[in-house]
């Protein structure tokens, strides 16, 4: 990201840009936010509907790590999303809107008194399975309706939803499963992308032959064959019969956990990450209020999948909470052919469209022509998130799709921070090509240098590159890492003592912009996927052929990192193109089709120091093709292995 780019785009037309909020109400608005949040959140909370009205607030500490938000308090997350729309005399609005894989097939639209209705079935459906609150339940569906309608059916009832991306492996469902002794499955029989039939219900079968669950609910949506298990499994439309037309919701307290997520870190297998229910109901619904400028009747696209925390807080949660209509979608940007989201922009007329920068960068890479011939003019505001946008994509994105006409918000947030945390906002902000921009309300970033010192705070314009920390709570953040709460402080909070961390290299401009310069941890950000390298690693070193192996992440064109793989083999084994296949697809199989490494890289040795550590900085710069600044190889073990590591990747 360079100077060159931090240039301003003014704020558009009023008529465009935004009403939530102007520059004086941002400014206004954020110093109380941050001089009172007890105020300035118990009033953002009152937009909720509460069993129990909240008199407290934040209450919280870093160190020790302890989060609190609004601890008296009591609520249901899924009556907010859904019934009081509709006792409000808003269940004629549409809730959602169903865009299947295939373009002809029927778009389902379904009102909130529909939705309503299908939740209070699904969530009788799960109580006559068994399951009771606080009860860990795993979701892996395709982004159809009904995943919806779980995730809902579970917080209604006070079961905790742990929802597994369609695109990971029977052995990434096991593990998931496993450490938060989830007892439940939600799954539908296959699901579909791009034509192709993802075995939904085959990769639980196989899940679960290494643990076991008391109960299966299929929800059948190709109506492709299937095995179902005799008393473990249940066919949804089955069990569903007769179910009582209502199912109340379950009082919650605040801080009850209402989801877990597992997300990929530096080390070791992924994190169960645990939100909590007032904080997190409270964090999306102003959020989504605030940064996507909702009004009442439009169409809002988020193309995430409800497998990423995007899709719980800006699929689900952000936009049912506000009494929104969301569009699902449940195939792939370049499905029948690469203008498949400018069809449905059109079709539907969607006016917030929120994507990522992979999606971005293969749609413009496919041409204008694509965009140009559809009537793109219902667009009033455009959404970027999942890893830094590089300015090329984001004046691609503005000027062909949005015609220069409308704004971008390119927002900045984490699993672990529920929802947005920098973003600009569309009536308020200039943006900056590649800045995500400035604080959302309540929000205290810090750069600081690797020893901790600080290098900007929040409130003075100085520039500064370093590490983002953000030194106080805001009530979306995570609470815990499910059954370790020591790894929670350990990832988080002993970086730097009393502050978050995230995780990521960011650089703060004169004007108070935050430009994020990605991950300075052992995680890549693969099509805005998270992604550990030691998982990548632990994947290869299971296979019998190889000895040992280190991934790095390099710049990829489309996916932004791709996944460089160096392995070493064991004894008497030969490597040529037919293992490094089969590697690939090894890998595929372990973790999950979204973890395919782009490039392996068959070396005899790693480059470790002498006492034996992988020094992973020059591996990292090989794969980055940058031969130039290598730095000090002398204390390597072994120097020589250096230009071998450089001529295998100058043959590539
Ligand atoms: C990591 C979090 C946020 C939901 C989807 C990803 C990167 C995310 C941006 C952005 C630059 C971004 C960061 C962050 N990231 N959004 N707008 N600009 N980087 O959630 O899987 O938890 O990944 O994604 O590196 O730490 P996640």
């Amino acid at each position: 990201m360079t100077q060159a780019h931090d240039q301003l785009v003014p704020v558009p037309d009023a008529a465009v840009a935004g009403t939530s909020c102007t520059l004086e109400q941002y400014r206004e608005m954020y110093g109380r936010s941050i001089e009172d949040p007890h105020g300035f959140w118990l009033k953002q909370a009152q937009r909720l509907n509460w069993v129990a009205p909240p008199t407290r607030v934040g209450d919280w500490s870093f160190d020790p790590v302890r989060i609190n938000w609004f601890a008296d308090g009591t609520l249901n997350i899924c009556f907010n999303a859904v019934d009081r729309h509709v006792n409000a005399g808003r269940g004629e609005d549409i809730a959602l809107i169903f865009e299947p894989d295939d373009p002809v097939a029927d778009v389902r639209k379904l009102t909130y008194a529909q939705l309503l209705e299908e939740v209070v079935r699904m969530a009788g459906t799960l109580l006559r399975m068994g399951v009771a609150k606080g009860d860990r339940v795993t979701i892996y569906m395709p982004m159809t309706i009904e995943g919806v309608v779980a995730m809902l059916a579970c917080a209604r009832i006070g079961a905790i939803h742990s929802v597994v991306f369609g695109g990971f492996s029977p052995d990434a469902i096991a593990g998931r499963i496993e450490d938060c002794a989830s007892d439940w499955v939600i799954c539908a029989d296959e699901g579909l992308r791009g034509a192709k039939r993802i075995p939904l219900k085959a990769n639980v079968d196989a899940a679960l032959k290494k643990v076991s669950v008391r109960g299966v609910l299929v929800v059948r949506h190709t109506g492709g064959e299937i095995d179902m298990t005799e008393g473990r499994d249940h066919w949804y439309h089955e069990l569903s019969q007769g179910v009582p037309a209502e199912c109340p919701c379950v009082t919650m307290n605040a801080e009850d956990p209402l989801f877990i997520l597992y997300t990929s870190g530096s080390t070791g297998k992924p994190k169960g990450v645990l939100h909590t229910t007032g904080g997190y109901a409270v964090w999306t619904e102003t959020t989504f209020r605030y940064v996507f400028d909702y009004r009442a009747g439009e169409i809002y696209w988020c193309t995430a999948d409800i497998g990423w925390v995007t899709g719980h807080s800006y699929i689900v949660y952000g936009p049912l909470q506000n009494g929104a209509t969301a569009l699902i979608f449940e195939g792939v940007p370049n499905y029948p052919e690469h203008d498949r989201f400018w069809r449905i922009v059109d079709k539907h007329k969607v006016a917030i469209l929120y994507t990522a920068p992979t999606a971005i960068r293969a749609l413009m890479r496919e041409g204008d022509d694509w965009v140009t011939r559809h009537d793109l003019s219902s667009l009033r505001l455009l959404g970027s998130v999942g890893e830094p946008i590089n300015p090329e994509a984001w004046r691609w994105y503005r000027d062909v799709v949005g015609k220069s006409r409308v704004p971008v918000v390119d927002t900045w947030w984490q699993t672990e921070t529920g929802g947005v945390m920098i973003t600009t906002l569309p009536g308020a902000h200039a943006m900056k090509p590649g800045s995500a921009g400035r604080p959302f309300f309540g929000i205290r970033p810090q750069i600081v240098d690797n020893e901790g010192k600080v290098l900007a705070d929040e409130d003075k314009n100085v520039a500064a590159e370093g590490n983002l920390c953000i030194t106080a709570s805001w009530p979306g953040q995570a609470r815990t890492v499910y059954g370790d709460h020591d790894r929670f402080v350990q990832t988080y909070f002993s970086h730097y003592k009393g502050k978050y961390f995230t995780g990521d290299g960011c650089r703060r401009d004169g004007d108070g912009y935050y430009w994020i310069t990605g991950r300075v941890d052992d995680v890549i950000n693969v099509s805005g996927h998270r992604m550990g390298t030691a998982e990548v690693e632990s994947a290869l070193v299971l296979h019998e052929k190889v000895s040992e192996a280190a991934v790095v992440g390099y710049p990829h064109d489309i996916k932004g990192q791709g996944i460089y793989c160096y392995v070493t083999l064991k004894a008497g084994e030969e490597p040529d193109d037919d293992l490094a296949r089969e590697l690939r697809n090894w890998v595929r199989t372990e973790i999950g089709p979204i973890a395919s490494p782009d490039h392996i890289q068959f070396t005899p040795a790693l480059p470790k120091t002498r006492s034996g550590k992988i020094m992973r900085r020059i591996l990292r710069k090989i794969a980055e093709d940058d031969y130039g600044s290598l730095g000090d190889t002398s204390t390597l073990a072994d120097p020589s292995l250096v230009d071998g590591l450089i001529a295998g990747r100058k043959n590539r």
